[in-house]
């Protein structure tokens, strides 16, 4: 049984928080000025990560209060009980285990009297010889050709994962050997993701943790065809047969659905249900980009997600990392009255890294119930959005630096870039990651310190557009900074998302590990398909409004 949930609004520490934001008035240039310790105070490293939370919109005081409501609530007791392997996804009666996905081998971790973790490297070594096999040519089509392109198919966290972490890892990629990524049920994903690829050379994963997304498994039907037909088989003939267990491999916590769809069981993955899909890049799902960068580095990529874990698991909380940016969420959410939370990679190869976040995020505390069915007493999950910088500079961050909202924002550098090159020019030799790595500071410097009045009329401006010209400065951002975009850096980037996600659900009392907010849509577009298609009885169930839409389509579709 698990605990019930503690109200936050009704704990002391939130009381004194109430109190401390009333008349808070941030003023980063004061507090830095003041306070010459503040930076040091305020970074911390956490694996291989250095996270400068100075120019965070808190003093010492908040601090101490928001480290009391950690405390208050219970953050370490209902962490440790996830580390555990107790059910605390509530209303699926599940344990929350994407940690032990990446425990070392021999790390056992007994649940219900059984050891996960033996399990977890049992399949490992399994995706790691396939992934082997496809990558030395070892494994080939019906045809005997050389598997070239490898097609994840997967929705959600069967999808987001692997294709993020397959563009984040581009450069250690095996050359030669393409992964593409088939998501969304319009069918223009699945032509233009087929277009130009050669049957013979095609590896297909469908990727599902259920096996029963209506996505994925059309997608699969889509691509089995598109297979029969370039290879010439006819669908339930031998060749078929034989043509689908070499070109189709799957992942999923339901075996026996993947053996009815025709798939081998010998050439299955499997997960557990204590996997949450938008936790799963670090199980079986991340097959795709084992075989894209090789087992070695998808080893890295776990070990610096555990690199994490141990973090969150051991440092004290006053240097918690994940532990400090969650209560900080919750500190510009609950209390400044922010809405939304920016993260700005400065790394283009992080560039589906916000996407990836928003499932995370957005599914695990988009929630407006908490863990005993009590309406939530606060304000949960902000809406996460983000680009790589600097493009972003050029866009949408004239709102961050001087809109009427305060949005947060996460800055994420790396001192090495993959690519290095130097401009040469006007006799001149520029190292363009500089160029890049001057806006991310610049970005932050002008977001925390602004612009006076003063200091923009001393530029000579003219006094009408002074006040247009004026950045007031404390907009609040954190600054991620590692040594180079690794495998193991990127797993500690994604589980220190996981943990700082965890770290405000624990403080709202929510479920982050359910997600029955995307099934009613589900349901109804099950309902309305017959409708679109002119079952009469179908359209008379809908309202008003969607009848007037079915009539628009319907007039409007060419056949
Ligand atoms: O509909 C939401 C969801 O259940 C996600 O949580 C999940 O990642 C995605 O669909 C895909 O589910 P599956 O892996 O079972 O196909």
């Amino acid at each position: 049984m698990t605990a019930a949930p503690v109200d936050p609004t009704a704990t002391p520490a939130w009381e004194r928080l109430t109190a401390l934001e009333d008349g808070f008035a941030p003023d980063l240039r004061a507090w830095f000025a003041d306070d010459p310790e503040r930076p040091g105070r305020l970074t911390f490293p956490a694996a291989d990560l250095l996270v400068d939370l100075s120019k965070s919109l808190v003093d010492d005081e908040v601090l101490a209060a928001l480290l009391a409501l950690a405390d208050e609530v219970g953050v370490a007791e209902r962490r440790d009980a996830m580390l555990r392997g107790e059910r605390i996804n509530v209303t699926e009666d599940r344990a929350v285990l994407h940690t032990a996905l990446r425990r070392p081998a021999g790390a056992a971790l007994e649940v219900d009297g059984h050891d996960v973790v033996a399990d977890v490297h049992e399949v490992l070594q399994r995706v790691y010889a396939f992934a082997d096999q496809v990558r030395d040519g070892t494994w080939t089509g019906a045809t005997g050709e050389r598997i070239r392109s490898v097609v994840n198919i997967g929705i959600g966290g069967s999808d987001l994962g692997p294709v993020m972490a397959y563009e984040a890892l581009a450069p250690y990629r095996q050359d030669g050997l393409e992964c593409r990524f088939l998501s969304n049920i319009d069918p223009t994903d699945a032509a233009t993701t087929l277009a130009g690829l050669d049957p013979a050379a095609t590896l297909f994963i469908v990727s599902s943790k259920t096996f029963g997304t209506l996505e994925t498994l059309t997608n699969a039907r889509l691509c089995r065809q598109w297979l029969l037909d370039g290879l010439g088989h006819e669908a339930g003939s031998d060749a078929a047969v034989d043509a689908v267990a070499k070109h189709f491999v799957a992942v999923s916590t339901a075996l026996d659905k993947v053996a009815e769809f025709g798939i081998d069981p010998a050439n299955a993955f499997g997960f557990w249900d204590w996997v949450g899909g938008r936790y799963s890049l670090d199980s079986a799902i991340g097959t795709s980009l084992a075989i894209a960068v090789g087992p070695e580095r998808f080893a890295e990529l776990l070990a610096g997600f555990h690199a994490m874990d141990e973090h969150f698991r051991t440092a004290e909380p006053a240097r918690n990392v994940p532990l400090l940016m969650g209560l900080l969420n919750v500190w510009y959410t609950n209390f400044l009255g922010a809405e939304t939370h920016a993260v700005l990679p400065y790394s283009q190869l992080l560039h589906r890294f916000p996407a990836y976040l928003q499932q995370l995020t957005m599914e695990s505390n988009g929630k407006g119930v908490r863990w005993d069915g009590s309406p939530a007493t606060t304000e949960t999950g902000e809406v996460f959005w983000g680009e790589p910088g600097t493009n972003g500079q050029h866009a949408f961050y004239q709102l961050i630096h001087q809109g009427t909202r305060l949005v947060p924002a996460d800055f994420i550098a790396f001192a090495n870039p993959a690519y290095p090159l130097t401009d040469d020019h006007d006799g001149h030799r520029t190292d363009v990651h500089e160029l890049f790595l001057a806006n991310f500071l610049a970005q932050t410097r002008a977001l925390a310190f602004g612009r006076t009045a003063e200091e923009v009329r001393a530029e000579g401006t003219d006094e009408a557009v002074v006040p247009a010209r004026v950045f007031t400065g404390n907009r609040p951002t954190a600054s991620i900074m590692a040594p180079a975009l690794t495998p193991s850096v990127l797993g500690q980037l994604v589980a220190l998302y996981e943990h700082i996600t965890f770290v405000q659900g624990v403080v709202w009392g929510i479920d982050s590990f359910d997600q029955w907010g995307v099934e009613l849509g589900k349901q109804l577009a099950k309902e309305v398909g017959p409708a679109l298609s002119g079952d009469a009885d179908a359209l008379a169930e809908q309202d008003g409004s969607t009848r007037a839409l079915i009539a628009y389509y319907q007039e409007h579709r060419r056949r």
